[in-house]
């Protein structure tokens, strides 16, 4: 079949508006989950399913970004000095030698769609995947490999689906599908942005996981803006649907396991504590303390004095 996808892209340009004033100064793809940054998780799933390269669109406040995945020569120095602090070295250069990044600048953050279309030049014309870096996949659920394999055996792009309840729809892009011959494997006919609940064709949301074929840039260019002014990739990805364009076909693979939505406030905060939980270092004393304040605080009320916004 075609060529094997080597090439992650991971958008990280947007204003993240929903977490103001955290993100005035950092992109949000830099909050730390427990004790890495959203992005690095993202980046460790991409190494995990064999890429190889990585390419991050940056935005105003690119300069943390960049210093994560680059060398720290002066606290590697610190660390490397002291015996008892390997294992912390070891931590810091796991950042950097997870695969070739690359960064790229999206001046203007005219949406999804724009940012990947920054991503052309370095993709060229090659299948790759887009990852969305406050979208996280936990490890133990492999979604990636198995997008990329049937990308491999279908070609055209190949998108990760999860099904919803209907009233959470309208947060997400939404595919229209048939069944194929293979379980969890649909062939996507259409995709409609955030469709009001009782117009969405399934209760089936695009997560944050593509995989992609370069026609999608031809299609980007043609697509204008959408939803909110942006440009969608969503509405690029709608366009390879119809067999009479190159870059399909468009299937789906239907994704059952865990996710972590780290891009808004009250997901975030469900996304810590479900990641600490289950860390074999933390987990044991934090669920025991998770426990007691539950148990303090049910049944549900105002604490006596709320803390201000
Ligand atoms: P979101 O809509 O979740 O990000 O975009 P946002 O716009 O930063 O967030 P809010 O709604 O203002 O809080 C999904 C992904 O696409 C990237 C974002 O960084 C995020 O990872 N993105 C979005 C870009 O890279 N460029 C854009 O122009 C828009």
């Amino acid at each position: 079949m075609g060529t094997r996808v080597t090439k992650a892209v991971i958008p990280a340009a947007g204003l993240g508006t929903r977490f103001l004033p955290a993100t005035k100064a950092t992109p949000k793809e830099m909050l730390p989950v427990v004790d890495k940054p959203a992005i690095q998780y993202v980046v460790e799933e991409a190494a995990r399913a064999g890429l190889t390269d990585v390419l991050v669109v940056t935005g105003r406040n690119k300069a943390s970004l960049e210093d994560h995945f680059d060398r720290a020569y002066e606290l590697e120095d610190k660390l490397e000095g002291d015996e008892g602090k390997r294992e912390m070295l070891d931590r810091v250069r796991d950042s950097t030698d997870l695969a070739s990044m690359h960064f790229v600048r999206q001046h203007d953050p005219r949406g999804l769609g724009h940012a990947v279309a920054c991503a052309a030049p370095h993709v060229g014309r090659e299948p790759f995947a887009v990852m969305l870096g406050d979208d996280l996949i936990d490890e133990r659920d492999d979604l990636l490999p198995q997008m990329i394999d049937v990308q491999a055996q279908r070609g055209g792009c190949v998108l990760a689906l999860m099904e919803v309840p209907p009233e959470q729809i309208s947060l997400y892009g939404c595919a229209s599908v048939e069944a194929t011959d293979e379980d969890d494997v649909v062939r996507v006919s259409g995709l409609v942005e955030k469709p009001a609940m009782d117009e969405a064709p399934s209760n089936l949301a695009l997560i944050g996981r593509y995989v992609l074929s370069p026609e999608i840039f031809d299609a980007l260019a043609e697509t204008p803006p959408g939803r909110g002014g942006e440009i969608q990739v969503t509405d690029a990805i709608a366009r390879l649907t119809d067999p009479s364009v190159a870059g399909g076909p468009v299937h789906g693979v239907i994704f059952r396991g865990r996710r972590y939505d780290t891009g808004d406030k009250a997901d975030y905060l469900r996304s810590i504590v479900q990641i600490a939980a289950d860390r074999v270092d933390l987990g044991p004393e934090f669920r025991a303390w998770l426990a007691e304040f539950v148990a303090a605080r049910l049944p549900l009320g105002d604490p006596d004095q709320p803390l201000k916004p």
